[in-house]
């Protein structure tokens, strides 16, 4: 071997060294322990844990959830706070198909004759009067016929403000 393929062997080798030594990191021949995961962050897992729990005798502000069957009470008090959230909710959510007054004359309405459908009714006053506020809050997460149920716009509280609100409707004529 002369000396110059020896040199070459050599610079070859140099060369080559650094790619082996990377590979066997990257094939992880040999481990670095990184961490790499989120289960390994500091967080609490699930089910890990000391967890609070709500004090004795704590009732949910979201109130009881609809259960088959029975009318929830309501829960929440048709204080001002509540009536007002309950008709800017109303607007949002009820107006378009029974209207802002509640008689029933919503944008929506010309569609509903259009199909010949049963058109949203009017909800003021004593045409709803004789009916629980469960069954209210019932028909606003259920929906009826028609009507499409509001339960995935509206959270539970939010239902109940707006059931508080519709009560306050007026007949107007
Ligand atoms: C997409 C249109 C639409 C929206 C939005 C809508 N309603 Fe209705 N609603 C109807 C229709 C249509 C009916 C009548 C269904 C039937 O014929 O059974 C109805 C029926 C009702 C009834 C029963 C009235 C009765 O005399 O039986 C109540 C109460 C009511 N809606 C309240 C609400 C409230 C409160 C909201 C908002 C949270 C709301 N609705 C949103 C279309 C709508």
């Amino acid at each position: 071997m002369t000396r110059q393929t020896k040199r070459a062997f050599i610079i070859l080798g140099l060369l080559i060294l650094p790619l082996i030594v990377g590979l066997l990191f990257t094939y992880q021949i040999i481990k670095i322990p990184l961490p790499t995961d989120m289960a390994d962050s500091p967080a609490v897992l699930y089910q890990e844990g000391v967890r609070l729990s709500p004090p004795v005798g704590a009732v949910s502000i979201e109130g009881q959830p609809l259960v088959v069957g029975s009318l929830p009470e309501n829960p929440v008090m048709a204080d001002e706070v509540s009536l007002q959230r309950g008709e800017i909710l109303y607007s949002l959510h009820c107006a378009v198909c029974h209207g802002e007054s509640g008689i029933g004359d919503g944008s929506m309405v010309p569609f509903y004759e259009k199909y010949d459908a049963d058109a949203p009714p009017d909800i003021t006053g004593s045409n709803i009067g004789n009916m629980f506020d469960g069954a209210l809050f019932r028909i606003i997460t259920k929906g009826m016929k028609t009507m499409p149920p509001l339960a995935e716009n509206l959270t539970i509280r939010e239902r109940w403000d707006v059931v508080n609100y519709v009560r306050t409707l007026e007949v107007t004529e």
